[in-house]
């Protein structure tokens, strides 16, 4: 599989120091908010990232899971999201913090961030790993920001082409005759 990116951009150490970062980052700013904190995780592309981002947050919390579909099948050009799983859970009153892999175009974001206010959510905050600057619309904002990078097609760490190279530890940027 390594042999299928032109490029790493991010080790699997950088990637491990950088959430540990985020982890800190998040918990001075949830160290006191009562009634509790809800992780919201976009799944499938969250997935790796939000089980190493947890286990760096000490504080109690509950997990609700939404799952959207952006890139159906093997594509590299985004659709408008669509909502395949129901949230798993009920957000009023807690505050919410939406974990997402990536921050491309933001219409991903854009849609979960509109449904948790609408369903009555405290607050809601968003931690993303990447993000790419310049893309997303002015009132699509994040909170925590892992890296920000070029605007390249990059897989790993949860990241995939057609449900493939999620599994990799690291992320980088796939060749890119293998999109075509
Ligand atoms: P938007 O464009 O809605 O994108 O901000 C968010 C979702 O699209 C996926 N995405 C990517 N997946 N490499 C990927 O493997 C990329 O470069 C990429 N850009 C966007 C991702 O699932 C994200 O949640």
């Amino acid at each position: 599989m390594r042999s299928d990116l032109s490029k790493v951009l991010f080790t699997r150490e950088q990637i491990q120091q950088r959430v540990r970062e985020m982890g800190n980052e998040i918990a001075i700013v949830y160290a006191d908010l009562e009634p509790g904190l809800t992780i919201v995780p976009i799944l499938s592309g969250s997935i790796i990232f939000l089980a190493d981002l947890i286990r760096e947050l000490p504080m109690r919390m509950k997990i609700a899971l939404i799952q959207l579909s952006t890139y159906p099948g093997a594509t590299t050009t985004a659709q408008e999201p669509r909502v395949v799983t129901e949230l798993s859970a009920d957000v009023r009153g807690r505050h919410v913090l939406i974990v997402d892999d990536i921050l491309d175009t933001g219409r991903t974001l854009r849609s979960v961030q509109s449904m948790i206010r609408d369903r009555g959510a405290a607050t809601v905050r968003t931690a993303v790993l990447l993000s790419k600057p310049g893309k997303a619309p002015p009132e699509v904002t994040v909170d925590f920001v892992g890296f920000e990078i070029d605007d390249l097609f990059v897989v790993g760490y949860g990241l995939d082409f057609d449900d493939h190279y999620r599994n990799l530890p690291h992320i980088g940027v796939l060749r890119p005759e293998l999109t075509r």
